[in-house]
């Protein structure tokens, strides 16, 4: 009895110093293991949203044919404009969870509660930066919108990714591996803020 409850705090100590093990400057190497098929993305019928914010984009100054609307600052400003997840620089969160059950198909609304979550613990940890930073709303940049939505948008897919649920998740080594270390190196809200 006394042997097993010392090696298993000997196991609990090894668990704890295998998850603080990565030297966050350093990320491990996946070789071409594409990490963004980790967590499949559910299927998401958002109709002519997607056209309407790619013609958006390309209509901006700051639009650059290297890339793909998709990665553009403002693409996210926009998917939040036109569905009605953001009014005037507010989410309004029952609509998002809203616009999620009617348009993610059927077969993959279990991820919709862990969306809905990942959008609560990122808008409320966002909005605790800002206000210990006291800052009202972030500036419209010369990009042409403000980075709020793009920072929301990023942190919530990196909050799904990190609780991804098991039924979308590829348990393979490189994804354990890539989630254990932006768990300890990514916190939330796992992009860098503005200052001002
Ligand atoms: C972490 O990685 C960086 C970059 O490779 C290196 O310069 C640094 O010495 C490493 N730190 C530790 C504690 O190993």
């Amino acid at each position: 009895m006394q042997k097993s409850i010392v090696s298993l705090g000997l196991l609990l100590l090894l668990l704890e110093c295998a998850q603080a093990a990565f030297n966050c400057s350093a990320p491990p190497s996946f070789n071409n293991f594409d990490i963004n098929t980790c967590c499949r993305t559910p299927e998401l019928d958002m109709g002519d949203v997607p056209q309407k914010c790619q013609e958006y984009v390309s209509g901006l100054k700051s639009a650059n044919s290297k890339y793909p609307s998709f990665a553009h600052l403002c693409y996210p400003d926009c998917i939040y404009r036109e569905t009605g997840a953001m009014v005037n620089g507010k989410i309004r969160m029952e609509r998002v969870k809203q616009y999620l059950e009617q348009h993610v198909h059927r077969r993959d609304q279990d991820i919709v509660s862990h969306i809905v979550h990942s959008f609560e613990t990122c808008l409320s940890n966002v909005k605790g930066h800002m206000k210990s930073s006291n800052i009202e709303s972030y500036k419209v940049l010369p990009h042409g919108c403000s980075p709020f939505a793009g920072i929301l948008y990023s942190c919530v897919n990196a909050e799904t990714f990190l609780n991804c649920p098991p039924k979308m998740w590829k348990n393979e080594k490189p994804c354990n591996l890539a989630k254990e270390f932006a768990q300890q190196c990514n916190p939330l809200p796992h992009v860098p803020l503005p200052s001002s």
